[in-house]
């Protein structure tokens, strides 16, 4: 059981997790996307929240804002904390902001008590890849590894990213500045609903993270001919949404018939997307996901082939565009036995567990060894406005960091 103080820091969590989700692109649900206006309001209350726990506040070039605590002595080394600021599309509140909230609280609880390291809440700016169609811009530019080409890619509304930078204040020339050299880094935490159902099927609160699985993103588009729905006879027609339909199924049938397999087209159009017009184009996302690489690698590759089949079948041309491809990658041994040590302490009992989501911690695995916390999903529900988290949960996890860090700090003393 965690103490009534730890019970109130929770709550305080969780209200602000309602304060930020006021801020949205949309008036009716929760989407927030990089570097979009509502992040500014996010920004001003939550630069403001970490000043109030002795965090000093920046902005980085990439937009990422961080809060630094200092340590004991000014040339020792930095631990970060964090999580992601922006969302998908009709969100849940939790989803990277309980991270960046959780790392706030912990630092409220150390309570001006000095380390024998710094501490740096990382609150990235992009994780989810909806404005760009590019995944994890903060962590990447933390790691030293932004790749400048995704500045020339426009949104939806065509905007460049690097107009997008500037128009929210930043220089997209500097954001090379935003890399932490890695002989000052500890290593790096996150805490992150699970988003799944497992914890809550176990009846436990905590999670620690051995491995987030390798992820794809691709997209294809098919090309037929528009024609008239009224006059064009069915045979002779080269209906493109019918040939996606076709294939979201195949991308349906084969992750169900391969064990671990996840595979996903979450997001299609059409065009010239008439009720009238047989349409002549249709564009959709797959998202391939696997714990073993060469399992993901060759799932995508009898799924693109069933994609041409279906193509000459139909006399529709595919065109395939790979996007993104994170191979998966293992948290560091040494900081998650502590982390599980840690929240031991607390009286939890966590499950050792594979991530199917992507997170940040998968990019900051290139700067410094780093690990996850995970806090129960109730229903497992996530990426829906239905997400929850429950409060003695978030305590657990809170005493369950606080832990963590001085645990840490005693390895070092
Ligand atoms: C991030 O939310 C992901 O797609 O796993
Ligand atoms: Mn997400
Ligand atoms: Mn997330």
């Amino acid at each position: 059981m965690a103490s009534a103080s730890t019970n109130l820091l929770a709550d305080e969590i969780l209200a602000r997790c309602d304060v930020l989700a006021r801020f949205s692109e949309k008036p009716d649900r929760l989407t927030r996307t990089f570097l979009a206006a509502p992040m500014k309001q996010v920004h001003e209350v939550l630069g403001a929240w970490m000043r109030d726990a002795g965090l000093t506040v920046r902005l980085d070039a990439i937009g990422n804002l961080i809060g630094h605590y200092p340590a004991k002595h000014a040339s020792a080394p930095v631990f970060l904390i964090g999580s992601h600021l922006d969302t998908v599309p009709d969100a849940g509140k939790y989803d990277g902001i309980l991270g960046v909230l959780l790392g706030v609280a912990t630092i409220q609880r150390l309570a001006g008590e000095r380390l024998p390291f710094a501490v740096d809440v990382l609150a990235f700016s992009e994780e989810e890849g909806v404005r760009y169609r590019a995944s994890y811009l903060g962590s990447s530019a933390v790691c030293g590894c932004f790749d400048r080409e995704l500045l020339k890619r426009v949104d939806a509304d065509g905007i460049s990213m690097a107009t997008a930078l500037r128009d929210f204040g930043l220089d997209p020339d500097r954001i090379h500045t935003a890399a932490y050299p890695r002989e000052r880094v500890l290593g790096y935490l996150e805490a992150h609903i699970e988003q799944g159902p497992v914890l809550e099927e176990k009846h436990l609160a905590l999670g620690v993270v051995e491995a987030i699985v390798g992820q794809s993103r691709l997209w294809l588009e098919f090309e037929g001919k528009a024609g008239h729905a009224g006059t064009q006879p069915m045979e002779l027609r080269r209906d493109a949404l019918a040939a996606a339909a076709e294939f979201v199924v195949a991308v349906e049938h084969s992750a169900q018939h391969t064990a671990g397999l996840r595979a996903t087209v979450g997001a299609i159009s059409a065009l010239p997307g008439a009720v009238n017009v047989v349409p002549g184009l249709a564009r959709l996302s797959l998202d391939v996901r696997h714990a073993d690489d060469a399992v993901r690698e060759r799932a995508i590759e009898t799924l693109l082939a069933e994609a041409n089949r279906i193509g000459m079948k139909r006399g529709i041309a595919v065109r395939v565009e790979r996007a993104e491809q994170l191979g998966s990658v293992s948290t560091d041994v040494r900081l998650t036995n502590i982390l599980a040590s840690a929240a031991q302490s607390v009286g939890q009992t966590p499950l050792r567990m594979v991530s199917g989501a992507g997170h940040d911690a998968a990019i900051m695995a290139r700067l410094t060894p780093m690990t996850m916390l995970f806090v129960r999903s109730p229903g497992g529900i996530s990426h829906h406005p239905d997400e929850s988290v429950l409060r003695d949960d978030v305590a657990a996890a809170l005493d369950g960091m606080v832990a963590f860090l001085h645990r840490l700090a005693g390895e070092m003393t």
